[in-house]
Order: C-alpha cells, then structure tokens, then sequence
C-alpha cells in the first residue's frame, strides 16, 4: 500500500552530514537506485499522484542530472515523452537558457528551443527541492516555451529552505519531507 511504498522510499535515503559542503546536509538517493523495489516504489507513488491529479499530460521535463534518474521511468509508465533540462553546453541545436542558485552553488539550465510546444502540459521532475532555485529555472525555461506547467514532483523537500516560495503558484508534490 502507499504508506509501505512510502517508508520503502524513506529507508533508501541516506544524509552525508558536510557533503558537497561543510554545512550542508546532503540527503543521498543512490540506494534507491540500487533496490528495485524501492526505485518501483517510487515510480509507483508519482503515478498514482499524476493519474489522481492530472487528466492530461503531455511531457515529463526531467533536470539533469538525477531528474534523469525518475523522469524517463515516469513517462514510460504515463506513455508520454521525456524532455531534458541539461546544465549548460550539453544539447545541441538552438537552445534557451538560464541561471540560477543552488543549495550549494551556481549554475545554468537549457534547454533545446524546440522541445516543447506552446501550450503543451508538462510535469517537472527533480530528486530533491532545497533552496528552489533549479525548480525555479526549469519553470522559466518552461514559460520561455510557453508550455503550461501543471506542477513540481521531487523524491525529497528540504522544508526549512522554502523552496516552495520561490515556485509560488506551482504545485509541488514530494514523497518524502526533511
Ligand atoms: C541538486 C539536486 C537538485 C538541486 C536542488 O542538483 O539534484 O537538482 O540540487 O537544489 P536547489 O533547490 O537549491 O536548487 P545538483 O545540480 O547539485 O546536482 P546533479 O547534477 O547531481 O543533479
Ligand atoms: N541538492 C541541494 N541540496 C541538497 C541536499 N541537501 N542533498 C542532496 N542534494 C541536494
Ligand atoms: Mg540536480
């Protein structure tokens, strides 16, 4: 049921107290990764979340990198496309692009001009929302194309960071919450 799929999930995340940074508590997935069942889970609980709440999608847009991880499972189970938001330099083509913060750095997300439709439903996908700020790019990106954004769904939340103010009226869903 969904709370066993939920603890599953739980018990796969590991913290990495000074990781990338001191200060930082970095919360690791890899072990979800590594079990089936846990990375089924998973995919598992964001279907039923999509299927409950969205009539139509169009696109799954995953950010790289470990919104590669769960993004391509997803839209295969919904039998709809996966697009990429790639850090910068990494897709070829006419591309758009912008900059953002992060928990614990600086960077750049594009994405290519022609990926999405204006007025195609699309879903963000990310392991993880700490400061908001990568979320917070992949939505302008997704404006930039005029897609229509029907939300934010991410493995993990950060809530003492407030990443969802910064994606104001942009639902997010999270299976778990630190
Ligand atoms: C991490 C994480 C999220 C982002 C969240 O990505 O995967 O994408 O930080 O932080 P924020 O909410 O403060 O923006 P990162 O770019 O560090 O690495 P990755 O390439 O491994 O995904
Ligand atoms: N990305 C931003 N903050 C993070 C954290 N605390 N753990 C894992 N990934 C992150
Ligand atoms: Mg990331």
């Amino acid at each position: 049921d969904l709370e066993s799929k939920l603890q599953l999930v739980h018990r796969h995340i590991r913290p990495f107290p000074d990781f990338p940074k001191k200060g930082i508590l970095f919360r690791d997935i890899c072990p979800i990764l590594k079990d089936p069942a846990a990375l089924t889970a998973v995919i598992d609980l964001f279907e039923e979340h999509v299927r409950k709440n969205h009539q139509q999608v169009d696109l799954i847009v995953g950010i790289d990198a470990r919104g590669f991880l769960f993004g391509p499972l997803l839209a295969q189970r919904l039998g709809v496309g996966f697009v990429l938001v790639r850090k910068k330099g990494k897709l070829p083509g006419t591309t758009v692009s912008v900059a953002y913060d992060l928990e614990y750095g600086k960077a750049e997300a594009e994405i290519q001009e022609d990926a999405v439709a204006p007025g195609q439903k699309i879903l963000l996908i990310d392991d993880l929302l700490a400061t908001g700020g990568t979320l917070h790019a992949a939505c302008e990106l997704m404006k930039k194309q005029q897609a229509e954004i029907l939300g934010c769904l991410v493995v993990i939340e950060l809530k003492e960071l407030n990443g969802i103010d910064q994606l104001k009226s942009h639902a997010v869903f999270s299976l778990v919450q630190y």
